[in-house]
């Protein structure tokens, strides 16, 4: 076996690997693309469309939807071409290590950190959101310190201060919902208790019920004065980022890339599905295009319900109803949020703790990420781990900063995904592909410039903190992965 960054793990070994599958094959293509709608409805929709519209697109939002929405559906064509080749479990990560090679696999793992890890702590963020919305139906009220991180506390206290309310100093803060469901979900997590396909296929029915019932009740709400001017005119501010515009619907679609994230996860499941091959890549084209269609349309509802600079940034979509004054929609609304929220956190904080569970097994990362526990049969120290740095981040960081992370890690994931792809068309024609991107190279050409073209557009602080992680990435792989890799060992 070479020493070379772009060795490959033997395709023999990832047949052994589909043949050892011990998990029952039960699930056909319409409960696959219900579970990528599970994994994609939730903190997006329900929370970062506030900022994304307040801060950055104004009534535009909708267009930032199919942005993004379009670069996904590049991305997406090229991750089901993928699939069908190699349908097993690792997502990305495994499909690049088998074809690409070892260092590429590498960084896609190394970015999938960050669609996964972040993704759940922005997720928990939002939960809290909309949990403490929930508290309040019921009469209870958390103060700012045991609710929000130190930076979000602190701008909500000067804001209530300047409107005249008296807020008591504090001296500390943290997110303490986001912090105690982050461990809820660990818990269930190390006990194994996994998600039932019928149990996902009924909190799927409750979300996309949820979101229906806000399309058509909120259409009604409607006050086509709210969407005008469409297109807000640009301003840019002291950092010199330009605010609403053309810009500025870029910018909103770069941070709302994140409602679409998830829909990648289907392929974690490939030990489960019946035909892997040919519903992996349909479950992920499907549940992609359903969303962007869900999302287009309830961005136009939110911003003709509520004028886009008094939506509430924690939970607009709840808040929308509360000031339509019908608080019936809100307890639905807020109800679904909550229960929706906590499976895109369960499945994402599933998804990361398989990715160290393959990368370990392949050597890259410690066998600590292999460890699995004697009773419960689960991965329950990186779980642990995955729970701790969840759990902390979500209780200290605003949650713009996060979901930011969490789209730039995901964005290059995706531009890589599309290179490999084209790549390997190009290299090894002959591969049976069940699912073929159509057009590749326009689709690939596509994917690459439109996911590159968004994380370009994401603030210069998070492109900065990106190339620190990518950074860090690269060392470990050269100090630690590299040398404790299977492959060395094969040879
Ligand atoms: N797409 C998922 C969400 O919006 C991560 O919560």
């Amino acid at each position: 076996m070479s020493n070379s960054i772009w060795r490959k793990k033997p395709l023999a070994a990832y047949e052994a690997d589909v043949k050892n599958n011990q998990l029952k094959r039960v699930l056909g293509r319409w409960a696959l693309t219900s579970l990528g709608i599970g994994a994609v409805i939730g903190g997006g929709i329900f929370t970062l469309t506030g900022i994304a519209a307040h801060d950055w697109a104004g009534p535009a939002l909708a267009l930032a939807f199919v942005m993004a929405g379009v670069a996904c559906t590049f991305a997406a064509l090229c991750y089901a071409e993928f699939a069908s080749i190699l349908p097993v479990e690792g997502s990305a990560y495994a499909y690049s290590y088998g074809t690409v090679g070892e260092f590429f696999a590498w960084f896609i793992g190394w970015n999938l950190i960050l669609e996964y890890m972040m993704g759940a702590t922005t997720v928990a963020v939002a939960w809290s959101g909309y949990f403490e919305k929930l508290l309040k139906l019921f009469g209870l009220h958390l103060p700012i310190y045991l609710a929000n991180d130190p930076v979000t506390a602190a701008e909500k206290a000067a804001k209530m201060r300047e409107a005249g309310e008296i807020v008591p100093d504090f001296a500390f803060a943290v997110n303490l919902p986001a912090f105690l469901i982050v461990w809820c979900v660990t818990y269930v997590l190390i006990k194994g208790i996994k998600e039932a396909a019928s149990t996902n296929n009924i909190i799927v029915i409750m979300k996309v019920a949820a979101v229906l019932f806000v399309i058509i009740v909120g259409s009604f709400y409607v006050d086509t004065a709210n969407w005008t001017p469409f297109i807000p005119e640009a301003v840019i501010d002291e950092t010199g980022q330009q605010h609403f515009g053309f810009s500025g619907i870029v910018t909103a679609a770069s941070i709302i890339f994140f409602a679409y994230i998830g829909f990648d996860a289907v392929s974690t499941q490939a030990g489960e599905a019946i035909n892997p091959t040919k519903d992996i890549p349909f479950a992920i084209i499907a549940s992609l295009l359903i969303c962007t269609v869900l999302y287009i349309l309830v961005s136009l509802v939110l911003t003709g319900m509520v004028k886009f600079d008094t939506l509430d940034l924690k939970a607009p979509v709840a808040s929308a109803f509360e000031g339509a004054g019908l608080p019936i929609a809100m307890y639905i609304v807020t109800i679904a949020a909550v229960a929706g929220l906590t499976s895109v956190m369960l499945v994402m904080m599933l998804s990361q703790t398989r990715i160290f569970l393959g990368m370990a097994k392949d050597g890259l990362m410690p066998p600590f990420f292999k460890a699995i526990h004697p009773t419960f049969r689960t991965p329950w120290k990186s779980t642990i781990l995955v729970g701790g740095i969840v759990s902390v981040v979500a209780a200290l960081t605003p949650i713009d900063k996060i979901s930011e992370m969490c789209s730039s890690g995901t964005l290059l994931a995706f531009a890589m995904i599309c290179g490999a792809v084209w790549l390997l068309r190009v290299r090894e024609p002959q591969l049976d592909r069940p699912f073929k991107a159509p057009f590749l190279p326009v689709v690939a050409t596509c994917g690459i410039l439109c996911n590159l073209y968004l994380m370009w557009s994401l603030r210069t602080d998070t492109k900065i903190a990106f190339l620190v992680w990518g950074s860090i990435g690269i060392l470990v792989y050269f100090v630690y992965s590299r040398h404790h890799s299977n492959l060395n060992k094969n040879s």
